[in-house]
């Protein structure tokens, strides 16, 4: 099965994305974490895409279909994945479009996460990751078992994320409006789209996924 998570900036895409690997065995492909490895490694994509990501712009799409591209074409993926944070813009869809049918595989489910545009700042400035194997936690709505702890791995060491500010928040959510929310239509018109309340708590969120996976 392949899928598409679809929604704003701390819309819950990387939460459900990574129960979906857990419970499902599907490959969780997020171009954020790829990029952020590559900025962190010093590659030649990581140099190109650093400013890019802090000021909350998005990556040009030749770098980004070409990371999918990739991606898409190793074993792991064989399986079945879960596209969090790709397709962007339209031209990222048609390339996904093609990159399936040249492989062989279908999309089965794009899930929209409808979200009310003021939470999702105190989602993202509340955020934090462990360092170690990068499960992610918040402020509020999810603390580590035990405090300073990561559930998960037992490390100590959390990172936040550079873009995760007020003000980086702005152009995020203006590059959602302009440049993927246009995607919606784009899925529906292929039958695939269908929408979830990302509002309501993450296990309720997980279970509407799971909902609209059982018919696909
Ligand atoms: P990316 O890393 O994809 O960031 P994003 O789309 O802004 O999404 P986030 O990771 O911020 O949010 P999320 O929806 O995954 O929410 P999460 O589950 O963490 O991209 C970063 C940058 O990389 C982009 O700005 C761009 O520059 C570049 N980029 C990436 N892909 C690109 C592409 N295809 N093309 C061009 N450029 C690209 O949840 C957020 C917080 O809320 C967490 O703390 C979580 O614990 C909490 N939370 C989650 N669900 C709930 C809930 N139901 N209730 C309460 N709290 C919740």
């Amino acid at each position: 099965m392949n899928l598409i998570l679809l929604g704003p900036p701390g819309a819950g895409k990387g939460t459900q994305a990574q129960l979906l690997q857990h419970e499902r065995g599907l490959v969780q492909l997020s171009t954020g974490d790829m990029l952020r490895a590559a900025v962190a490694s010093g590659s030649e994509l990581g140099k190109k895409a650093k400013g890019i990501m802090e000021k909350g712009e998005l990556v040009p799409d030749g770098l980004m279909v070409g990371l999918i591209r990739d991606r898409i074409a190793q074993p792991d993926c064989a399986k079945g994945f879960i596209l969090d944070g790709f397709p962007r813009t339209e031209a990222q869809a048609r390339a996904l479009d093609q990159m399936l049918a040249e492989t062989g595989k279908k999309l089965d489910r794009v899930i929209e996460m409808e979200v009310d545009e003021k939470a999702l700042t105190e989602r993202i400035v509340g955020r934090y990751t462990c360092a170690v194997c990068g499960t992610g936690y918040h402020e509020k709505f999810k603390r580590p078992k035990v405090e300073g702890v990561c559930d998960v791995c037992g490390s100590k060491q959390f990172v936040r994320r550079k873009d995760d500010n007020a003000e980086t928040m702005k152009t995020r959510m203006a590059a959602y409006r302009a440049q993927t929310e246009p995607l919606l239509p784009y899925y529906s018109g292929r039958g695939v789209l269908r929408k979830v309340d990302g509002m309501a708590s993450m296990d309720e969120v997980h279970r509407q996924i799971s909902g609209l996976l059982a018919g696909a």
